[in-house]
C-alpha cells in the first residue's frame, strides 16, 4: 500500500502533468526513491492512482531503465553496453567488474552493496567506456580506475 506521503507526492506530480499517465515515470520514481525498487503491489497502487492498467504502467517501468522492478543493492552500477562503449573498452571493464564484485548482470553482491546492470547508451559517448553509479557518471573508465570508483560507495 502506498503511504500518505507517497500519495501526496504523486498527486503533486499529477498537478504538473497534462494527462495523468504522463506522470507515470515521476510517480514510479516517488516510490522507488523511498523503497529502493517498485514491487508488483506498488505498480497496482500507482496504476490505480493514475487511472491506467497495471500492465500499462509495468510497460513504462520496464521500458525505462532506471526503474527497478526487483530489489537492488545500496548502489546500482549501470554499465553502458552500447556501440561506442563496446568499441572503447567495455569488455575488459565488464570482466573486471564481474571479478571484483563476484556478480553478473542483474545480480547483487552478497553484502548488498552493489547491483550490476547493463544500460543502453548513457548519452556520454565522448566519455566511453562509461558507467553510472547511482546518479554519478564515470568515464572514460579504465580498469585501473575501478577500485577507486568502487571505494567511493559504501
Ligand atoms: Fe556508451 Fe553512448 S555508447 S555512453
Amino acid at each position: 500500500m502506498l503511504t500518505e506521503e507517497e500519495i501526496k507526492e504523486i498527486t503533486t506530480e499529477l498537478v504538473h502533468a497534462e494527462r495523468k499517465e504522463a506522470a507515470s515515470i515521476e510517480a514510479l520514481m516517488v516510490v522507488q526513491k523511498r523503497r529502493g525498487w517498485v514491487s508488483d503491489e506498488s505498480i497496482r497502487d500507482i496504476a490505480s492512482l493514475l487511472d491506467v492498467t497495471p500492465d500499462e504502467l509495468d510497460g513504462v517501468a520496464t521500458f525505462f531503465n532506471h526503474i527497478y522492478r526487483k530489489p537492488v543493492g545500496r548502489h546500482v552500477i549501470a554499465l553502458c553496453d552500447s556501440m561506442v562503449c563496446w568499441s572503447l573498452g567495455y569488455d575488459p571493464l565488464l570482466d573486471l567488474l564481474r571479478k571484483k564484485l563476484g556478480v553478473g548482470f542483474g545480480e547483487t553482491t552478497q553484502d548488498n552493496r552493489f547491483t550490476l546492470l547493463p544500460a543502453a547508451c548513457l548519452g556520454a559517448c565522448d566519455r566511453a567506456p562509461a558507467m553510472l553509479v547511482d546518479e554519478e557518471l564515470h568515464g572514460p573508465v579504465t580498469p585501473e580506475m575501478v577500485d577507486g570508483i568502487l571505494q567511493k560507495y559504501k
